[in-house]
């Protein structure tokens, strides 16, 4: 229960100051713990010693679909939210007409592996019976609760020594298990599998656990197998200690309630032992007589040889667990609440929480001011009745009436408000917590869907890391080849079977030489299907014309894809169509060549680039410089200096992308693109393509023999987004390592040299790209720069 939780922790260890925060970093050089408070304020603690007790979290991006649509359940408030949600599809399928909704409302599943899922998985079932007697749904039409088991790839001996009686337990609990089953996407209404089949789902709860990362500030990000000694202390540091044992993050082992307190004490006692100069102790796991595997009321303990289950194992199972609880006062209430549920079956009534609690009312005057432009920004507010007005910089931006939300804090705006919001008229207002709206759009329930549908204001949508919901896609595209009416309708008979599979509904039309398609369905399958549909070799030029998304209704609810082959005829609309459509397609491949790459993907993604907040990210920054151009005004004619021109920023841009950059800007005969801070490699890669192509251009084209090129390449922070005035925008790229890297291109091309890189560049290459320093290879370097290498000549 929530408020158990912390509270006996406080009263347990006495005389120790208890902070509850959020770990942020972990600087190990000056010995901080940085953390994050509730109301969002950093605190640093020093320690001479530090303890670390990891708990697993949920592991989100296994599977396409898996983060926007299974419910995660890291905390005892998803575990509640996961219970209301259950009772509320219980409630919806029992207003349902249709049969087959209704069983899909009641399909429950579970992915994850081990103790863990399966626990949850008992949890539900159990659940639905005890909600049996008061829905006739549920006596009807029964219910079904399906554990995705990836057993045999992490399960531990004990696990795999368990397996049998365990499916036993699971079987008894109404859970059917599914082993080794591939499941390749997740919607919001269907698991989708490897073998093509589908399962109807109500919801989806991800219960595949991993340990989390420690952000270590110099150290960089440790995840996964730690490297620790015998004695718990992690090796590459002297005064820090973890409760996990090597073997246990390498191999999968059970770790038992009691194992984890053993864990504890040795950590504990090895680190005050090193403060005091004491010798440490090594940690060995025990072997303890009673092995409990908790299952709720199907639960199993091994008694030494004896493996028992049910009520009795579930008694053992809790008493182990008990005894390893310090403090009379909590164990006696533990075996009250025990003697209880025993006694008394659990009652949907209680079951049930009012999620209205969460929301608080408050009442405000015509005149006063919910908050104020700068205010630290906690809370969130839902009109629900009355008229307020939302100020930026003195000037009105938007009015608010009943149903508006208003006070979320977007990731971008490191929780100040930037508007003020006044009351017009008397309001009530309902206060929802940061974190519950979060939660709430994030889960990708259907409350989260109705708040996302209510808001207005489209800057919201950048709370979520991937828009949800349903996309309707549409495109076009040319055919390779001439096509019969039979064929073209044979791709619309394929679509269709495998679209219902999918759940995506749409239409494709054939006009002379061009398809036309409508697609639409869940975000991350239609971008999947897209996908494989544009290397299908029967057509090229796939060109978006739309792209919408968090779309409320279908508009092809009929068909998987109804397909109108249109070419046999000669009907002079049809031609007319043909032609409109020609023009779409090359008008927006006009578009599409002036437009730069990065503003063309948020458009293909339905985003609209003027929305898109101005971001500041470490980059590692590229930039080719041909011959200055003022200097070959003179020499060429236009048209011959156009061409060069257009060779290198072909070749340069073709080579970037090829070794995965993105192409940012072209200033006159200078192409910037950038890298991810880790393909420093890949950078110098592409450097080195480009500047051998244009070589070999030069070489073919002997009246640019004296045209040179030169490459730098910096590493730093880069701002990227709109920049620009009313009358032009340009989504763009600036900051210092931009210039940097293009004076370090500069400088290669004026010193005949291939490439030069920052310091930092330079560190990060791997050995075998062969530097010299600036100085050895007599380039004179401008003051302004720190140190400069350049590339050897192979
Ligand atoms: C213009 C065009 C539209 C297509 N639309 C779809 C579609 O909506 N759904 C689909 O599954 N396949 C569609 N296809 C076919 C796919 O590219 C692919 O051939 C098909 O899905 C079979 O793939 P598989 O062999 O991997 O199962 C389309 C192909 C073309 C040329």
């Amino acid at each position: 229960q929530p408020g158990n939780v912390v509270n006996p922790f406080r009263r347990i260890i006495q005389q120790t100051t208890v902070v509850v925060g959020h770990l942020d970093s972990i600087d190990e050089q000056n010995q901080l713990v940085i953390a994050k408070r509730k109301n969002n304020e950093l605190i640093e603690l020093h320690y001479d010693s530090l303890i670390i007790a990891l708990s697993q979290k949920s592991n989100i991006a296994t599977i396409p679909g898996m983060a926007a649509h299974a419910c995660l359940i890291d905390s005892v408030a998803d575990a509640l939210r996961i219970r209301q949600r259950v009772l509320d599809l219980v409630e919806e399928a029992e207003f349902e007409e249709d049969s087959a909704e209704q069983v899909r409302l009641l399909s429950f599943a579970v992915l994850g592996f081990g103790e863990c899922a399966s626990a949850i998985a008992v949890e539900i079932s159990q659940i639905l019976r005890a909600a049996e007697s008061s829905y006739t749904v549920l006596q009807r039409l029964g219910w079904q609760v399906h554990l995705f088991d990836e057993q045999g790839l992490l399960s531990s001996d004990f696990e795999n020594k368990m397996s049998i009686r365990r499916a036993k337990s699971l079987k008894k609990a109404g859970v059917i298990e599914h082993l080794h089953e591939d499941i390749t996407s997740i919607t919001q209404r269907h698991l989708f599998f490897a073998n093509g089949q589908s399962q109807p789902v109500g919801l989806v709860i991800n219960a595949a656990l991993q340990l989390p990362t420690l952000p270590f500030k110099h150290a960089g990000e440790l995840s996964g197998a730690f490297a620790i000694n015998d004695k718990l202390r992690l090796l590459a540091f002297n005064n820090i200690w973890i409760t996990e044992t090597e073997k246990s993050l390498a191999h999968a082992q059970f770790v038992f309630t009691r194992d984890r307190v053993d864990l504890g004490c040795s950590a504990g006692f090895n680190a005050w032992a090193h403060s005091q100069g004491y010798a440490s102790r090594p940690y060995k796991q025990k072997n303890y007589v009673i092995k409990p595997y908790t299952l709720g009321q199907y639960s199993l303990c091994c008694l030494g040889w004896l493996v028992i289950s049910g009520k009795p194992a579930w008694f053992f199972s809790r008493l182990t667990n008990l005894l390893s609880v310090p403090g009379l006062e909590r164990n006696l209430r533990i075996i009250i609440d025990w003697f209880l549920v025993l006694a008394f079956r659990n009652d949907i009534a209680v079951l049930s929480q009012a999620t209205s609690s969460k929301l608080q009312m408050l009442h405000f005057k015509a005149g006063d001011e919910i908050f104020a432009q700068g205010d630290a920004a906690e809370m969130a507010y839902a009109v629900d009745s009355g008229q307020l007005k939302v100020l930026q910089d003195g000037r009105k931006i938007r009015d608010l009436g009943p149903g508006d939300y208003f006070g979320e804090i977007m990731p971008t705006h490191e929780s100040k408000r930037i508007e003020t919001v006044r009351c017009v008229t008397d309001c009530e207002l309902k206060l929802v917590s940061q974190e519950d709206l979060k939660a709430l759009l994030k889960s990708g329930w259907l409350m989260g869907k109705a708040i996302r549908n209510l808001s207005t204001h489209k800057a919201e949508h950048e709370l979520f890391e991937e828009p949800l919901g349903m996309k309707r896609l549409t495109y076009v595209s040319k055919l390779n080849a001439v096509m019969t009416q039979e064929e073209i309708l044979e791709i619309g008979r394929i679509s269709s079977e495998n679209n219902k599979k999918r759940d995506v509904t749409g239409v494709l039309i054939s006009v002379r030489d061009y398809f036309f398609q409508v697609l639409e369905g869940d975000a991350v399958i239609v971008d999947a299907l897209v996908e494989k549909i544009s290397r299908d070799p029967r057509h090229n030029e796939v060109t978006i014309l739309s792209a919408e998304t968090a779309c409320e209704e279908r508009l092809f609810t009929e068909w998987g894809m109804k397909t109108v082959a249109l070419s046999e005829s000669n009907d002079l609309m049809l031609l007319a169509i043909g032609m409109m459509l020609q023009n779409i397609a090359q008008s927006y491949n006009a578009v599409g060549r002036y437009t730069q790459p990065a503003l063309l993907k948020y458009l293909m993604e339905g985003v609209n680039p003027l929305t898109i907040p101005i971001k500041s990210t470490e980059k590692i920054v590229v930039s080719g410089s041909m011959t200055d151009l003022s200097g070959l005004y003179q020499t060429f004619f236009t048209k011959e200096l156009v061409v060069v021109i257009n060779a290198y920023l072909d070749i340069c841009s073709t080579s970037f992308i090829e070794y995965g950059g993105q192409v940012a800007k072209y200033a006159d005969a200078c192409v910037i693109a950038h890298f991810s801070p880790d393909e420093v490699d890949a950078a110098i890669a592409a450097c080195v393509d480009a500047e051998t192509k244009f070589k070999v251009f030069v070489a073919n084209n002997s009246l640019y023999s004296r045209v040179l090129c030169g490459f730098g390449i910096a590493s730093g922070i880069m701002i990227e987004g709109n920049i620009g005035s009313s009358v032009k925008m340009d989504y763009t790229v600036l900051g210092e390592v931009v210039d940097q890297a293009v004076n370090l291109g500069v400088l290669a091309r004026d010193n005949d040299r291939r490439l030069a890189v920052s310091e930092a560049v330079h560190n990060k290459a791997a050995d075998s790209w062969c530097f010299d320093t600036a100085t050895t290879s007599a380039i004179a370097v401008p003051e302004t720069f720190a140190q400069v290498y350049v590339l050897a000549d192979s």
